[in-house]
């Protein structure tokens, strides 16, 4: 997709942080852009930002809903047709949380909330938008579906299992759509971020009431240390900027860098280990240390770097932070080097 002048965007999680950079870079690139969240007070400012910003207010559409609901996702759809007199030429499907704890202490609640938005919704948009897309812009107009996934789509840790199992059938789905748009004139992108400056680290804060049985410890203290992982990420504009270039050129991928080598490495290391996966016990141990071996001489200080104080830690804990990632501490199952005692 090319030419972004007067056609419709519709993008979910659009009040804050990545979303809302999206808002600005496309609504900047003349489109009408709908922005859909669950939180009204957000997108109330999130609106006044854009005008601020030089979009017409009168090109701004803001829908309250939480869209791993479908009737109120369909209700958001016709909203839009409403508005702006058709479905969105671009729908790009940004809204997302998380929450990190042992995966052996994760609850019903933490899959259905982390998963329910990172990749219900995002189904929810695509059987809602994609037939009402063909029928409207097939072969006639450029069209474009797009997901904001995480780079986390290619790695899997012990503490973010519901977050990167979503991730990664979202990239899957992706790819599907990527092909299958293709004799409709249509295309498919995955947006695959790093870190973003934006307001992840508070998602806790409004985790719907019926779901707030977590496994995972989650405070004020753990929530101020994400936030200040968070505010060393990508800023969203410049983030967004590079995923409109990568619609441009057709990329089905889009990493965070405007240079994709340098996170082809990156990806590389990631297939190995997945790759590492099935060997035997034994050998993917060795191969792991020697991986440690080989990073531990990347990183060692030679000549008069000796002498250098450390550099400071890039996410450690600040003052007043607690560490994130640990269970609950009545978790009898769970090792207690796991949880918050
Ligand atoms: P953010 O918290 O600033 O924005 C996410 C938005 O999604 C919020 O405004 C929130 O209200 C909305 N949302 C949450 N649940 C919703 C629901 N049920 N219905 C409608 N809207 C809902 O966070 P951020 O970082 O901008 O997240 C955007 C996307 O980027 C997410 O998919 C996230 O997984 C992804 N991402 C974020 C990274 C980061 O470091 N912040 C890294 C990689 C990917």
């Amino acid at each position: 997709m090319k030419d972004f002048a007067g056609k419709i965007c519709f993008i979910t999680g659009g009040a804050s942080g990545a979303g809302l950079g999206q808002a600005k870079v496309f609504g900047k690139a003349g489109m009408k852009v709908a922005i859909a969240d669950v939180r009204q007070e957000a997108l109330d400012q999130a609106v006044e930002e854009l005008v601020n910003y030089g979009i017409k207010r009168e090109d701004i559409l803001a829908i309250q809903a939480d869209l791993t609901d479908r009737e109120q996702y369909k209700a958001a759809a016709d909203k839009v047709e409403e508005v702006f007199g058709g479905p969105p030429h671009l729908l790009i499907q940004t809204a997302g949380v998380n929450s990190f704890g042992p995966i052996e202490a994760s609850t019903f609640d933490d899959f259905d909330w982390v998963m329910g938005v990172c990749l219900d919704h995002v189904v929810n948009g695509l059987l809602i938008f994609v037939p009402r897309m063909i029928k409207a812009y097939a072969n006639k107009t450029e069209f474009h579906v797009v997901t904001t996934s995480s780079m986390g789509a290619f790695m899997a840790g012990p503490t973010t299992g519901p977050y990167s199992a979503a991730k990664a059938a979202v990239n899957n789905l992706m790819y599907s759509y990527a092909d299958a748009l293709k004799p409709y004139g249509g295309g498919a992108t995955v947006l695959c971020p790093g870190n973003i400056r934006s307001n992840i680290g508070d998602a806790e804060k409004y985790r719907p009431a019926h779901l707030r049985n977590t496994g995972y410890h989650v405070s004020e203290g753990t929530m101020k240390t994400l936030r200040a992982i968070h505010a060393q990420g990508i800023d969203p504009v410049e983030l967004a900027e590079i995923l409109k270039e990568g619609i441009e050129n057709g990329r089905v991928i889009v990493l965070p860098s405007r240079d994709p080598s340098s996170w082809a490495a990156q990806l590389r290391a990631q297939h190995e280990i997945i790759e590492d996966y099935t060997l035997t016990a034994a050998e993917r141990e060795e191969k792991s240390k020697a991986r440690m071996a080989e990073m531990m001489k990347r990183f060692a200080p030679s000549g008069d770097e000796k002498d250098a104080p450390p550099p400071p830690p890039m996410w450690g804990v600040p003052e007043g932070g607690e560490p994130f990632g640990l269970a609950r501490a009545d978790l009898d199952w769970v090792d207690p080097s796991k949880k918050k005692n």
